[in-house]
């Protein structure tokens, strides 16, 4: 008997194809809407996969109803989503798309930390509401992003790759990780040093770690306090890492300079949250991997991972 699996959002065309080849599919057919609570429920409990988005909860209390389930296929990175130890506990396997979204995230993190410390968004929008009247000297002035220090909190796969960027425009790099990456050091001209030099020490904090229990709430008012008044906090990794009522203090009371944020604490983000009434941050809507092709490639590795556990073989990448 052919397997089934549930899909929890439309993918694109192809990748339906290739997995309907193998299994019968169900799917909540909508792009912008998340698939209910209720429903995801009920499909959880008769189906051998789940192909799901980090908009999916997967708790404890949902798998408890997923009898046959045989693997949760992510299709992102970042796994905080799901429940691992409560999978693990009833032998479903876990998979994530890592590598695949690497340069693309990269590529949004310096383009975030870019548009931050030049005021590209408030510029354009000053142009367009009829503001610009002359050019003055001192006039939306930024930060150089040239020969600063850039600090880096986590150093995977994401956290190399903006190395490498920051290195063509001359930064002097810091990184801190759980654990010090020698070579990588040497190839990247970085420097490896505690949390609070690099807090200390940084014109831009990066924020690349994976959110995890240890890692929630890592950036709050001690560390705040601890960075130069000039310098600019980047968060294109998950909300939680950073406590944003305190981020919203240090930014109102000029504590740091500005934030460029592509994730938040709940998303989508609340239009009252405080941090959207703030000119000196620029916030996106969690487009880290948005480019065509790594979507493509997130939605085909999640699909092949799939694929390969319901056949009982080791999926190219496996959480748990
Ligand atoms: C991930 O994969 O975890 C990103 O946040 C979305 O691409």
């Amino acid at each position: 008997m052919r397997p089934t699996v549930y899909i929890t959002r439309r993918i694109p065309d192809e990748i339906i194809a290739k997995i309907e080849e193998e299994c019968d599919i169900r799917m909540w057919d909508e792009t912008d809407i998340p698939v209910p609570r209720n429903v995801l429920e009920k499909e959880i409990s008769s189906v051998e996969g789940l192909y799901c988005l980090l908009t999916e909860t997967i708790d404890r209390e949902i798998l408890a109803k997923a009898s046959r389930l045989k693997v949760i296929s992510n299709m992102a990175v970042g796994y905080n989503n799901i429940d691992i130890k409560a999978a693990k506990e009833k032998g479903i396997t876990v998979t994530n798309t890592p590598g695949v979204l690497t340069e693309t995230t990269a590529d949004l993190t310096f383009a975030l930390l870019m548009a931050t410390a030049r005021r590209l968004i408030e510029s354009a929008d000053c142009l367009r509401s009829g503001n610009w009247k002359t050019w003055s000297p001192m006039q939306l002035t930024g930060q150089d992003i040239y020969g600063a220090t850039l600090g880096i909190i986590g150093m995977g796969r994401i956290g190399a790759s903006l190395a490498k960027r920051a290195k063509g425009f001359d930064m002097n790099i810091l990184y801190y990780n759980r654990s010090q990456k020698p070579e990588l050091e040497i190839e990247l001209n970085m420097k490896y040093t505690d949390l609070d030099t690099l807090l200390r020490e940084s014109d831009f904090v990066c924020i690349m770690t994976p959110y995890t229990p240890e890692t929630t709430n890592l950036i709050g008012n001690r560390e705040f306090s601890l960075m130069k008044k000039s310098s600019i906090l980047i968060n294109t990794a998950r909300g939680g890492i950073v406590n944003e009522n305190d981020l919203f203090q240090a930014l109102r009371d000029g504590e740091i300079w500005a934030a460029g944020l592509d994730v938040f604490e709940q998303e989508p983000v609340c239009l009252d949250n405080p941090l959207l009434s703030l000119a000196n941050v620029v916030t996106l809507p969690h487009i880290g991997s948005a480019s065509i092709k790594t979507r493509m490639k997130m939605a085909e590795l999640a699909a092949d991972n799939l694929l390969l556990a319901i056949k009982n073989q080791t999926p190219k990448h496996v959480v748990v």
